[in-house]
């Protein structure tokens, strides 16, 4: 079956997670993507982690699936010429180099932008250009801090809290990834490629939205009526960290089941919907509550919506997760148990939406990565194994048009 971005030839100049994320989904999806790596070492998620001596590591395996490796010193000028090469022939090219990196290696944008005037240049960055921190290296925590999320992360009387969700990593290559292909069709109406960036705070603020709108609210008024802050506690001049509440307009909070003493994970996020309130009350067992003055709108519910969630503990107290969500799903009541990496990664549904895919790789065998989120009636991405570092260098340099002497003569030169 054929792909949509088949026919786009992207240079992939990535390395740890965010860029490699964006590269990943295009390949997925189609595109032909060819993984510019140091000679000898490569990206260094290759040996990062690893959990089988001399093996790429699974950092590395999961995040550069479909992927050629073309093995490149671009810091000589034998290795310079290839890429130039490659740039005249390529659609997109996807960096993610510390600060001002691209241009000490003689590829600046104007450069790039000579040499294939079609081309589109994607870069991330920790932080956007022009910035007061713009000459910073940044790691997916540091993002998190510099965005938002860390600040408004975790319980109001513990630290800022990193998320285990990679907002400031994977998140930023998914934005990319939309400005890449965004990019594109602008080509096919203009005939010119651009320079697309996107920075990790900027990313990682773009999902702290709503947070942006609590400062707002919290700024006009003194109070969250949604935090559990409200209305017994104290409220700063910032947005606080609200521990597992709900974010709109339906409180919720994370509730213990049956064996919660020894299962850490014996637990579902339960929300208080407020058309699903009649439902609730019925499902546990409080019918008197549904026309009770103190229970039945939000407002009379929040001053003591923490009895309430106790109240429904109590019910579940005898209930496993997984039983008390089949329960409730009864009563539409919008709930989920609390899931662990074991439980997802043995998943059948998952597994069979390819959510997990299982992809057979060459030394390591066969590992579990998260395939495509993103489902299509007419194609479903087919999970191939990452390279080997170096694997396809002398297929990419024949398809640019080296004989197989030159070829022997580069790998001499560009030996480390
Ligand atoms: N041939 C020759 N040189 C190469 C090369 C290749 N194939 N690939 C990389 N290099 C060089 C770079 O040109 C750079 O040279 P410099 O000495 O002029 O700086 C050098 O390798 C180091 O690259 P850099 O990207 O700065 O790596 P780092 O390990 O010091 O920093 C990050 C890593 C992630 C902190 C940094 O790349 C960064 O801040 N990136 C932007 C934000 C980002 O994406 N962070 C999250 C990653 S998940």
């Amino acid at each position: 079956m054929s792909k949509p971005l088949e026919g786009i030839k992207i240079i992939d100049f990535t390395h740890v997670q965010a860029g490699p994320a964006c590269t990943q989904l295009l390949a997925w999806f189609g595109a032909d993507v060819i993984k510019v790596e140091r000679p000898g070492s490569g990206d260094v998620t290759r040996t990062q982690l690893r959990d089988i001596p001399d093996v790429d590591a699974l950092y590395f395996t999961m995040l550069n699936s479909n992927k050629k490796s073309l093995t490149l010193d671009t810091k000589k000028p034998e290795g310079k010429e290839v890429l130039e090469k490659l740039i005249k022939e390529s659609d997109v090219m996807v960096e993610n180099f510390g600060p001002g990196a691209l241009d000490r290696m003689g590829f600046p944008w104007q450069y790039i932008k000579e040499l294939n005037p079609k081309m589109i240049l994607a870069s991330v960055k920790g932080f956007s250009d022009g910035h007061h921190y713009d000459d910073l290296k940044v790691y997916e925590n540091v993002a998190q801090c510099a965005g938002g999320a860390a600040s408004t992360t975790g319980f109001w009387d513990g630290p800022p809290t990193i998320s285990a969700a990679a907002l400031g990593d994977s998140n930023t290559g998914m934005h990319l990834a939309i400005g890449i292909l965004t990019a594109l069709i602008g080509r096919d109406k203009t005939g010119k490629g651009q320079k697309v960036a996107v920075s990790m705070q900027d990313s990682v603020l773009n999902l702290c939205r709503v947070k942006l709108r609590d400062q707002q609210r919290l700024d006009r008024l003194g109070y969250l009526e949604e935090y559990p802050q409200y209305p017994h506690g104290e409220f700063s001049d910032v947005v606080p960290r609200g521990g597992n509440a709900g974010g709109g307009g339906q409180p919720g909070w994370v509730l213990k089941c049956k064996g919660w003493e020894t299962d850490p994970n014996s637990y579902i996020y339960f929300t208080i919907q407020g058309h699903a309130w009649a439902p609730i009350c019925r499902a546990i067992g409080k019918p008197e509550w549904i026309e009770d003055a103190n229970y039945n709108t939000a407002t009379a519910r929040q001053p003591h919506i923490f009895d309430i969630f106790k109240t429904i503990e109590e019910w579940l107290a005898d209930k496993t997760k997984f039983e008390a969500v089949d329960i409730l799903r009864k009563f539409d009541i919008p709930c989920a148990p609390v899931l662990t990496m074991k439980e997802l990664a043995n998943d059948p549904s998952l597994r069979e939406s390819g959510t997990i895919a299982e992809v057979a790789h060459k030394e390591r065998g066969s590992y579990l990565t998260v395939g495509s989120p993103i489902k299509f009636s007419d194609m479903k991405p087919e999970i191939t194994a990452s390279p080997l570092l170096g694997e396809h260098t002398d297929e990419v340099l024949e398809s640019l048009g080296y004989s197989s002497a030159q070829i022997a003569n580069l790998h001499q030169q560009q030996a480390v």
